[in-house]
């Protein structure tokens, strides 16, 4: 006999990526950032814990934070919440927006995440199939639903939606919409423009990919303040510790210490791009921190595994074998890379 509601007990839960501790691989496998956070956070985080203050409560709003991310957005404080990592912010989202018969629909492949947080609603998830190219299916516009979320930049595909196809979708949806850009920061736009003419648009970022701090779990959101208001309501009082609110508001104050190392991942990204393609993968045009890389639709769980094998752990995803997402490391560990697969090959 199990305790746990009967879809609890029945669904599998969302696998994490591996997250080996020892060091001892070239970790491309979930989108972090290879490079540093400002040393303007790693200072502000020493300096936070020689003042004995973690004995206090942290700010329950991120007050700090809403006030810098308003002035460096352009977005209005009370626009803005904090969150544990943009994973929480998903996961208040999804409960305040879905019950029980509910739909949600988003294109699939994509985060899977989504379908997790779907299930726990006991909600319906529609998944339109991606069609790769930069219009959105008209199903995803046309069709009646809840929720809609989409990821742009998606994952795992790295592709991106140009801004006119998002305002499309929000013109005729009555219903949130949520656009996730985690990894927006390594794209040409982004939708915050869209923001004060659509009340139901909400915009989740992370800052564990283009700021380094995937450690710190902090999200943030960008939402009308009547959104945020109902989301402050299911949010735990304290979700983000005082050495994450003390590593956000140090990365916003030096922000272009994250441009910087957002700039040297597109080039990375370009080259590598290039060199994949000669070696004759199909690779997306990505405008994320990551590529996904095909070949002839063939299963690439043994290209992971040999990968794996030579200490380069790559994501390798059950429910798309015909493909690898790779995340885009520096340029030794890319160049490293290559060595590899140049030997795997033969090529
Ligand atoms: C599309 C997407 N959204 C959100 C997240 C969650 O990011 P975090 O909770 O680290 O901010 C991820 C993490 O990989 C992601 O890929």
């Amino acid at each position: 006999m199990s305790y746990f509601r009967s879809v609890i007990e029945a669904m599998e839960g969302y696998i994490p990526g591996e997250q080996p501790r020892n060091g001892e691989y070239i970790k491309l496998n979930t989108n972090e950032n290879p490079y540093s956070p400002s040393p303007h956070v790693i200072q502000s985080l020493r300096d936070h814990l020689s003042s004995h203050r973690i004995s206090l409560y942290p700010s329950p709003l991120g007050d700090g934070i809403r006030k810098k991310a308003a002035e460096i957005y352009g977005v209005p404080e009370d626009w803005i919440m904090i969150g544990n990592g943009s994973d929480e912010i998903l996961n208040l989202i999804f409960r305040a927006f879905l019950g029980k018969g509910d739909v949600v629909m988003y294109l699939y492949p994509t985060y899977i995440l989504y379908r997790t947080l779907a299930l726990f609603q006991e909600a319906e998830y529609q998944e339109i199939p991606f069609t790769y190219d930069e219009t959105l299916p008209m199903e995803l516009i046309d069709r009646p639903a809840q929720l809609k979320v989409i990821c742009n930049p998606n994952s795992p595909s790295g592709t991106f939606f140009p801004i006119p196809q998002m305002e499309k979708l929000l013109q005729v949806s009555d219903c949130p919409v949520v656009i996730d850009e985690a990894y927006v920061d390594f794209s040409r736009d982004n939708c915050l423009s869209l923001l004060k003419t659509y009340p139901n648009l909400l915009i989740p970022r992370s800052f564990s990919k283009s700021f380094s701090l995937a450690g710190m779990r902090i999200g943030i959101l960008f939402a009308h303040p009547e959104i945020v208001h109902g989301l402050l309501k299911l949010k735990d009082s304290y979700n983000l510790s005082c050495l994450s609110q003390v590593a956000a508001m140090a990365a916003l104050e030096d922000i272009d210490a994250m441009w910087e190392n957002v700039r040297k991942i597109r080039e990375t990204r370009e080259w590598f791009t290039r060199a994949m393609r000669e070696l004759s993968f199909t690779v997306r045009p990505s405008e994320a921190n990551f590529v996904m890389v095909q070949k002839g639709g063939g299963n690439m769980r043994l290209l992971y595994e040999a990968l794996k094998s030579r200490q380069i752990l790559v994501r390798f995803f059950p429910e798309w074998p015909d493909l690898l997402r790779i995340s885009i490391g520096t340029d030794l560990e890319m160049k490293t890379l290559l060595n590899a697969l140049y030997s795997i090959t033969g090529a």
